[in-house]
């Protein structure tokens, strides 16, 4: 029997035995009309009184049916209206005459689904808040940053030789901040808006991943880090969005320059069966096991003040998780806590 067939089959029979008390009362009370009707009857009883007994009681029945319903209709409004003025709080409030096990059932599914429903949407309401201050609190520090330095320019330090080129520099420093993190923004809304468009198409990993290395170069080198890059043996195509996959690699490798201060940071693709491994490895600060269940949140950072002063906006790993798990694939993260780390991710061949 297919799947619905069953559930059918299963409604009607508990159906039939949620209303069997209601047709053995019928049953009994008309047995037992019959009986008193016939016996006062039992000298003149014809086939016409017959008939009239059978109306009568037929018509009986129609209206104890009638009574019946109304009062389980009456129980079943009761219990809506209460579950309406939220004036139940358990499930096990929801109870209904044994002939409604089944309503009884469906209204508990409805009022689990909208509970649900309602929790979904507090816990959106929730995150955007958080969303909406987390933007605030990240625009204002460049901001306040800016007008820090101008009104101190503005305020003599303009002639001040010792003081005013730095303090120009630290104020562009932070308009750079300020750019990155108005970018970050854009693209993170444009993924949850569903406006990020993707354009899968095969494409040489080496060739992206060798220039993009080399993009990467001048900053590795002015930390005296050594960047590597090893290609896969053979010159294999991948599937994915390019422009994409170059932002996602392109931010694992800044972090990977931005967190290690000695040894080199590493990319490379493996071919594996079906696959392409493309991963970045570091030998840098690494992250703690409970860092590396949050790293991919918007804002998270391990370090908020030296993530700000090296021109982090948080947004970097929650935008590289978007990119890579568009592509039906996941980032991996492996750490050791002053060890290094490796990001590493699938795409298909
Ligand atoms: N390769 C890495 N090594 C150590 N920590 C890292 C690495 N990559 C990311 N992190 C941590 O994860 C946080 C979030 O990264 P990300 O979203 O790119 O933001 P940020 O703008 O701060 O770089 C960083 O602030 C940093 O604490
Ligand atoms: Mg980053």
């Amino acid at each position: 029997m297919s799947d619905i067939a069953s559930r059918n089959f299963k409604s009607r029979i508990s159906g039939l035995t949620s209303n069997l008390p209601i047709l053995i009362e019928l049953i009994v009370l008309q047995f037992l009309l019959s009986v008193i009707v016939y016996s006062a009857l039992r000298d003149s009883f014809t086939l016409t009184a017959f008939f009239i007994l059978v109306i009568i009681e037929s018509i009986l029945f129609l209206l104890f049916l009638i009574y019946k319903r109304d009062k389980e209709l009456g129980k079943v409004i009761t219990l809506i209206k209460r579950i309406t003025n939220k004036e139940i709080s358990d499930q096990s409030e929801i109870k209904l005459p044994q002939s409604l096990k089944n309503l009884e059932t469906e209204i508990k599914l409805m009022h689990k689904k909208n509970r649900e429903d309602i929790d979904y949407l507090k816990k959106l309401e929730r995150m955007r808040s958080e969303f909406l201050a987390n933007v605030s609190h990240e625009l204002r520090t460049p901001i306040f940053a800016i007008q820090g330095y101008l009104e101190t320019l503005l305020n003599g330090a303009l002639n001040d030789h010792e003081v005013n080129t730095s303090f120009l520099e630290k104020a562009n420093a932070h308009t750079q901040n300020l750019n990155n993190l108005l970018s970050d923004l854009i693209d993170i809304s444009m993924i949850e808006t569903g406006e990020m468009r993707l354009s899968f198409r095969y494409f040489e990993i080496n060739e992206l991943l060798d220039s993009l290395t080399s993009e990467y170069e001048q900053i590795a080198q002015s930390k005296n880090l050594k960047l590597i890059f090893s290609p896969c043996q053979k010159n294999i195509k991948l599937y994915g969005d390019k422009n994409k996959l170059r932002q996602a690699v392109g931010n694992l490798i800044q972090n990977a320059i931005k967190y290690t201060e000695n040894g080199f940071v590493e990319v490379s693709v493996v071919e594996e069966k079906n696959f392409g491994r493309i991963s970045v490895r570091d030998t840098g600060i690494g992250l703690s096991e409970e860092d590396l269940t949050r790293i991919f949140e918007r804002f998270y950072r391990v370090d908020k003040a030296r993530s700000r002063d090296i021109g982090g906006t948080g947004l970097g790993l929650a935008i590289v998780k978007h990119i890579i798990e568009a592509h039906a694939s996941q980032v991996k993260v492996t750490s050791q806590l002053g060890a290094g780390s490796e990001f590493s991710f699938h795409l298909k061949k």
